[in-house]
């Protein structure tokens, strides 16, 4: 079994996601601990009623020096015997020091099909530039933001009539689905990384679908 931390800032439905996928018998992995940066994470009080052992450090108190709170997270991580550490809108960018602690064994999940839109306000962007689809994106973490080996990745149509927040949902709801995905395959063993490309064993080849008329 594949002990697994998630960190969360907020509400936390990738981590509900991956928390049921865990729950179903024969799943390979097991989250060991939710964490979240901030106290009033709504996510928190979700885990925790599940049973699993929550903890909270907050960055606050470390003010600008990044890498005292990371240490301070690594330090919490490492008390659950964690082998994988999953990002599920955790919203404090990670420096070179935390990265390098977790190389490949820690995933970020990101709503747009990268490296196209990057950072924040993703379906303002994509929607801007005319995109004809979006998605989401899990990839092993990398110190450049929402960048590194891409392990699964959904595409969603752009609608016409979209705004942020329908394409936001309707991306989201694929969100659910590949990032219990990426953590199965990770934890069966399946996802090597050879020059930073992530190779899937036995994957299969989706069909080529064409933007709604
Ligand atoms: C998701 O859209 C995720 O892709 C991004 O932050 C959002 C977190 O949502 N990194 P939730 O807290 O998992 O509901």
């Amino acid at each position: 079994m594949l002990k697994v931390a998630i960190l969360i800032s907020g509400r936390g439905s990738n981590m509900e996601a991956l928390v049921r996928a865990t729950q179903e018998a024969g799943f390979p992995a097991q989250i060991a601990c939710v964490l979240s940066n901030d106290p009033a994470a709504k996510g928190l009080e979700w885990a925790a009623a599940q049973g699993i052992p929550t903890a909270v450090v907050d960055h606050k108190p470390f003010g600008k020096d990044r890498q005292k709170f990371e240490e301070a997270l690594h330090e919490k991580i490492s008390t659950y015997g964690v082998q994988l550490v999953c990002l599920a809108g955790f919203m404090r960018l990670l420096t070179a020091w935390f990265v390098d602690q977790w190389q490949d064994r820690l995933v970020n999940i990101h709503p747009s099909l990268l490296p196209a839109f990057p950072g924040l306000h993703v379906h303002e962007q994509a929607i801007e530039y005319g995109a004809k689809f979006s998605g989401c994106t899990v990839h092993f973490v990398r110190a450049a933001m929402d960048h590194g080996p891409i392990i699964a990745q959904a595409a969603v149509p752009v609608l016409s009539d979209d705004d942020a927040d329908a394409l936001a949902a309707r991306i989201l709801k694929m969100e659910h689905k590949i990032y219990p995905q990426a953590l199965r395959w990770i934890a069966e063993n399946r996802v090597n990384v050879h020059n930073e490309r992530c190779f899937i064993a036995g994957a299969t080849a989706p069909e080529p679908i064409v933007n709604p008329q």
